[in-house]
């Protein structure tokens, strides 16, 4: 079965992975980035990295009229489940065998406090492995880390990577990201969604594709990606 990747647009993206949907910060609504409405999606699982709106964003709406199991660090399962919310509380460097592969927390440079106020715990990155054996990585909202290079190690099929600066790593770092990770695809979010982090995407592709091996892929809001299998 094919790995499938579809950017909605800022952080929000839809896999599909041996069949299974799954969501990850679907921040749709209010999102000028969006090219897809909260009640349009259908979802089995939903990957939360942190607490900050554009990323929870419609995951309460989403989870309560699909079902979907949410899975994400223990504060924010416990705030979502405290909400009527199906949870999977993990935590960082812990795994965990889900229905369309195994999926493990990493560390992530940032913050994550929810909408309310609450502690949001820390936030983090996804690896999932998938059913037919890919590595994504998922970064989440996070500055550059050295232990990249510990990830890298997994061998990473595809890495998605914040490229927008200000809240995150910006085009320089996220090009060091990647000689870390030594990923065979990349995949650059976060950016373009707001004027305050605005990027030229091309020229950061061209840095990449110029100084490694690595391919980038720049979508479109809801353009896909089938990984090779
Ligand atoms: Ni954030
Ligand atoms: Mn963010």
């Amino acid at each position: 079965m094919s790995d499938k990747i579809t950017w909605y647009g800022h952080s929000a993206l839809a896999l599909e992975i041996n069949g299974k949907q799954i969501l990850v910060d679907p921040f749709l609504e209010g999102n000028p980035a969006s090219c897809i409405q909260a009640d349009e999606v259908d979802t089995e699982f939903i990957l939360v990295t942190h607490g900050h709106e554009d990323h929870l964003g419609d995951t309460i709406p989403i989870a309560k009229r699909t079902g979907a199991l949410v899975i994400c660090n223990f504060e924010i399962s416990e705030w979502l489940r405290n909400k009527g919310v199906k949870t999977h509380g993990q935590h960082i460097g812990g795994g965990y065998r889900h229905p369309f592969g195994y999926v493990k927390l990493t560390q992530a440079l940032h913050g994550s406090m929810l909408p309310d106020g609450s502690n949001g715990g820390n936030p983090v990155g996804f690896i999932i492995t998938t059913l037919s054996g890919h590595k994504i990585y998922l970064a989440g909202d996070t500055g550059l880390f050295f232990d990249m290079r510990l990830i890298g190690e997994e061998g990473i099929d595809l890495a998605v990577l914040p490229i927008g600066d200000n809240y995150t790593m910006g085009p320089d770092d996220a090009l060091k990201a990647v000689k870390l990770l030594g990923p065979t695809y990349v995949l650059p979010i976060h950016y373009g969604t707001w004027d305050l982090i605005a990027q030229d995407v091309n020229a950061w592709a061209n840095r990449v594709e110029d100084e490694t091996q690595t391919k980038v892929l720049v979508l479109q809001p809801c353009q896909s990606f089938t990984l090779p299998e």
